[in-house]
């Protein structure tokens, strides 16, 4: 399974999945390449360190989507290394139908929050404001409704009383990096990640 990684920020679940296929725990995946919405991206950097084909593609004209000639440049560019997976770890622009129609069925999203709560900007900023004692991470199917595909697995993580904005990301973001890499694995053995 050719999988393909778009990230718009640090990069820490794409090196996740990157560790994982390293270390044999990503079943018939393979990354065969990185993109990113941003030229500074740190998920770009990865590319190097782990032998991956990683690029910059252009998103203009929009701000917050990605649609127009960012979109076409972006189809383009990712439909020339085939993916059969194309997993998005912190990417931040909202994709309309025409790219998600150019790769029906293959794009997935890892959002901070158990969906459908907190969907949005700042999954995990909205659950701690909110004084939820239970949030996590989702990774779902990516529709035109912005975090509303259907759910392939999420993550509990508790919050304590002691928590801080800081620690419960930190909690967060090592409960993405466990469940990131095990959906992709579960998804190239064509087995129901959910089960
Ligand atoms: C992750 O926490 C991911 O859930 C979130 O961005 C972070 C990316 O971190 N995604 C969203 O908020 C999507 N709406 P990373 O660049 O270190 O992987």
């Amino acid at each position: 399974m050719r999988v393909v990684i778009l990230g718009s920020g640090r990069g820490s679940n794409a090196e996740a999945i990157l560790q994982a296929e390293k270390a044999g725990r990503l079943g018939q995946a393979r990354v065969v390449a990185l993109f990113s919405d941003r030229a500074d991206a740190g998920m770009l950097a990865l590319g190097p360190r782990f032998g991956v084909p990683a690029h910059f593609i252009d998103p203009a004209p929009f701000k917050t989507k990605l649609d127009g000639e960012g979109e076409a440049r972006a189809i383009a560019a990712i439909s020339a290394v085939h993916p059969d997976l194309i997993v998005l770890a912190g990417f931040m622009r909202v994709l309309k139908p025409g790219f998600l129609n150019a790769f029906a069925g293959k794009v997935i999203n890892l959002h901070p929050s158990l969906l459908p709560s907190f969907p949005g900007l700042d999954g995990i900023g909205q659950a701690f404001r909110r004084g939820v004692k239970i949030t996590g991470c989702t990774v779902h199917f990516v529709t035109p409704e912005v975090d509303g595909g259907p759910i392939l697995d999420q993550a509990a993580v508790r919050i304590e009383p002691h928590d801080t904005l800081e620690s419960l990301a930190t909690k967060i973001h090592a409960a993405e990096h466990e469940l990131l890499p095990a959906t992709v694995a579960r998804l190239s053995g064509g087995r129901n990640p959910g089960a």
